[in-house]
């Protein structure tokens, strides 16, 4: 079964600069919680233990966030402040985080590679954190996915559709409707004009992977942006094997940019934090 998701956590983050120039991107907080922590809690509640971050240069945060302050703790324990950690507390208890490093910055592709060392050869998951989904009305987009997975056993991508104007921004995808929700990949490709795509379905930040992606990235030459791009991989994988698409439930906020990072907090405000959630 499906046990450890992979963050890929070394992009640059320059849609936010000057904030990323020496803070993780990933670190940005919505409302009072980093976008790392909302995506390793997704992960937690798809049932997944074992946490495996992509980082690189400059973000020695990460790992600073999943461990234990010692100073910090003593200093607030017994007081009101205590329940603000406590979520974190809980994370660093139930689970386990491993780290590697992307030494160059090569693409998404490049990025899961580089994790690799740290999945071994199992189904995994992949979340990319600055894609915050949520969905308040039942499970969150990757406990979704992982139901399909046991159904079908095969890679997964998560989709949604996106204004024509927008394909330009992500991996798109084109496919035969195989059940409510559900597409049999024949097609996809990265961030294709609005003539060239193949659909409006986009995909977002959520995939399952089965272990022979890994082979399939390594024989993967740069793609769009001369980098070495997962969709190019999974194409190959969509050719010779299954990929499926799923268009979850839920929200998305594309939190790598201003506009959604603006919603997202002010979803979160009214909808979580000001519900004590
Ligand atoms: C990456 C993927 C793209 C996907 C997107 C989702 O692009 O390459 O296929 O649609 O994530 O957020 P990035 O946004 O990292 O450029």
């Amino acid at each position: 079964m499906i046990r450890k998701c992979l963050f890929p956590a070394a992009g640059y983050g320059t849609r936010f600069l000057p904030a990323t120039k020496a803070m993780p991107k990933e670190m940005l907080p919505i409302v009072n919680k980093p976008l790392i922590q909302y995506a390793v809690e997704e992960a937690r509640d798809a049932g997944l233990q074992h946490m495996a971050i992509v980082t690189g240069r400059g973000k020695r945060a990460l790992e600073d966030h999943f461990d234990i302050s010692y100073e910090l703790e003593h200093q607030i324990r017994g007081t009101e402040k205590e329940k603000f950690l406590a979520g974190t507390r809980e994370l660093i208890e139930t689970c386990t985080f491993s780290y590697t490093r992307q030494v160059e910055m090569k693409g998404l592709g490049h990025a899961i590679l580089s994790g690799r060392p740290l999945i071994g050869d199992e189904p995994f998951a992949v979340v990319l954190a600055d894609d915050l989904c949520l969905n308040l009305q039942g499970d969150g987009v990757l406990a979704q996915m992982i139901k399909l997975y046991k159904q079908y056993r095969c890679s997964i991508v998560a989709i949604q559709e996106v204004p024509r104007d927008q394909t330009h921004k992500y991996g798109v995808i084109a496919g035969e409707l195989i059940a409510e929700g559900v597409y049999r990949v024949s097609s996809m490709v990265e961030k294709p004009s609005p003539e060239d795509a193949p659909s409006n379905l986009a995909i977002i930040g959520r995939y399952i992977l089965t272990p022979d992606i890994f082979d399939l990235i390594a024989d993967t030459q740069p793609g769009k942006g001369g980098e070495i791009q997962i969709t190019d991989a999974l194409m190959k994988l969509a050719q010779d094997g299954c990929v499926l698409a799923y268009k979850f439930d839920g929200l998305r906020f594309d939190c790598g940019g201003a506009e959604g990072y603006l919603d997202a907090t002010n979803f979160c405000y009214e909808n979580l934090y000001l519900k004590g959630l």
